[in-house]
């Protein structure tokens, strides 16, 4: 790598170091090649590490590719691309064998056989845990410590990446905001979702969508940004831990949820969609804020990071119901990318939430993001590499744009007019925000005249069989057009 202060040059620019972007930058120093990483937040502020669900994989001997497949594609409600799907479920055992090479301990019974959770959606037990539901704790902290020992990988940490770095019609790295550029073969963004563009979200704060943001800037295609998974139990009402996640694995294990007068009122493990929306429901006609969550009939040894944080809340889940109510959590729409992870700008790829392959459709299945992660981050470190390696852009990269940043109006008009149910005069309102990626998503959600997944439209309450498989893809100025994928 060629350095000095203000220009690296490299063969793999990766921004973003939570699962995706750390599994790339490792694939591709295995491959040979060198990389720079760049992270804009401490470790812990990454979505990877507070992942609290697992790695959804066909390990069960009851299990296989096919039965994955279908349970993708029936949480993601007809909009599923099927050939990202294959990909996942085809590839997603063999990167969790990868990460145990790379001395990932995922939680295992006496005889070292992996112990397999269930969450909603899922026909069988197939997520993967490492420290029950600290699985992207885990990981995230041994890939860093690869990553760091890795002489082929230059760690740039504290350093926010403002704009893609454009020449001639390509994507020939990209600029941090602190003046420095980084030039690169291949730049791949591992930047995580968008959730905390919502007020209420279990996200950390830093998942604005800053890759999806820069990457439209530069030209790339954006889809399905009305595809926003809402959690239906993070912890509501308790100082200190607004919006905290309680894992679905943990309904996994038997936990229930309640109504205002005590009694079930959701089959829990239902798709993740059709859970938060019936809570959704229950709260708007009974003026509830929140429901109950049950967890004491659950081993609190198999949750400890979950049951440690509500008990410094002042919270007992061993003794108490939690309350509970829906919050933004994770977005499926992202940078459009082919299967291994190239965007429409040619030299800048996107992996993980950041990327849209059409893989989760209208609704992700449980756990399927982590294993996104490790599949399509290897995928695209190693297309990165078949990168011309004559680049442009001179000696004197470019000054970068600033990059918005929403404010608290934008983040609770998201909550408010791009929440669970939509209706077309708070899109519209949403269209005049001054914050460009929350116009996008009110764009796409208006384009989408139907109810589907997490997109529901209060005017449209039904599926339009003709939108299956339609996703909703916007270039270059706001209007988006409805494309078919397969
Ligand atoms: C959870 O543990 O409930 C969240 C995991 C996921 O988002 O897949």
């Amino acid at each position: 790598m060629a350095d000095d202060d203000a220009l690296l040059t490299t063969d793999i620019a990766v921004v973003g170091a939570g699962g995706a972007g750390l599994y790339a930058a490792l694939t591709a120093a295995t491959a040979g090649a060198s990389v720079a990483l760049v992270s804009a937040t401490p470790l812990a502020q990454t979505a990877s590490y507070w992942a609290q669900g697992g790695i959804a994989a066909a390990l069960a001997i009851e299990d296989s590719p096919e039965r994955h497949l279908a349970d993708t594609e029936a949480a993601g409600r007809d909009a599923v691309r099927r050939s990202a799907g294959d990909v996942l479920v085809s590839e997603a055992a063999a990167r969790v064998a990868d990460l145990e090479r790379l001395g990932v301990r995922f939680d295992s019974d006496r005889q070292g056989v992996l112990a397999l959770g269930l969450e909603g959606g899922h026909s069988v037990r197939r997520v993967v845990h490492a420290g029950g539901s600290a699985t992207g704790r885990r990981i995230v902290r041994q890939l860093s410590a690869l990553a760091v020992d890795r002489e082929a990988i230059t760690v740039i940490e504290g350093a926010r990446a403002t704009s893609a770095w454009t020449h001639d019609g390509r994507c020939v790295g990209i600029l941090l905001e602190d003046g420095r550029a980084i030039r690169a073969r291949a730049t791949i963004l591992a930047t995580g979702g968008a959730a905390a563009l919502w007020s209420r979200t279990t996200n950390p704060p830093g998942s604005l969508g800053i890759g999806m943001s820069l990457a439209h800037a530069a030209g790339a295609q954006l889809a399905d940004l009305e595809f926003l998974q809402f959690h239906p139990t993070a912890v509501i009402g308790v100082r200190g831990r607004e919006g905290f996640l309680v894992s679905e694995a943990i309904r996994g294990e038997g936990a229930t949820l309640h109504g205002p007068d005590g009694q079930r009122f959701v089959e829990e493990l239902a798709p993740r969609d059709k859970v938060a929306r019936t809570i959704f429901q229950l709260l708007a006609e009974t003026g509830a804020t929140s429901v109950g969550l049950d967890m004491t009939d659950v081993d609190p040894a198999r949750f400890p990071n979950v049951v440690a944080a509500l008990a410094d809340a002042g919270l007992d889940p061993t003794r108490e119901r939690i309350p509970v109510s829906p919050a933004s959590h994770y977005m499926m729409g992202g940078i459009v990318t082919d299967l291994d992870g190239r965007s429409t700008l040619p030299g800048l790829y996107a992996v993980g939430e950041t990327a849209c392959t059409g893989l989760h459709g209208a609704n992700r299945l449980a756990s399927n993001s982590l294993s996104e992660c490790f599949v399509f981050g290897a995928r695209a470190a190693k297309a990165g590499l078949d990168e011309p390696e004559t680049l442009g852009g001179g000696s004197q990269p470019p000054a970068p744009p600033p990059l918005a940043h929403p404010s608290r109006a934008t983040q609770e008009a998201l909550w408010r007019d791009a929440g669970i149910l939509r209706t077309r005069e708070g899109l519209e309102r949403l269209l005049e925000d001054p914050h460009p990626l929350a116009r996008l998503i009110a764009a796409c959600a208006l384009k989408r005249q139907e109810s589907r997944g997490a997109h529901q439209r209060a005017e449209f309450p039904e599926v339009d069989p003709g939108l299956d498989h339609r996703h909703a893809i916007v270039g270059d100025g706001m209007e988006p057009r409805l494309e078919l994928w397969h």
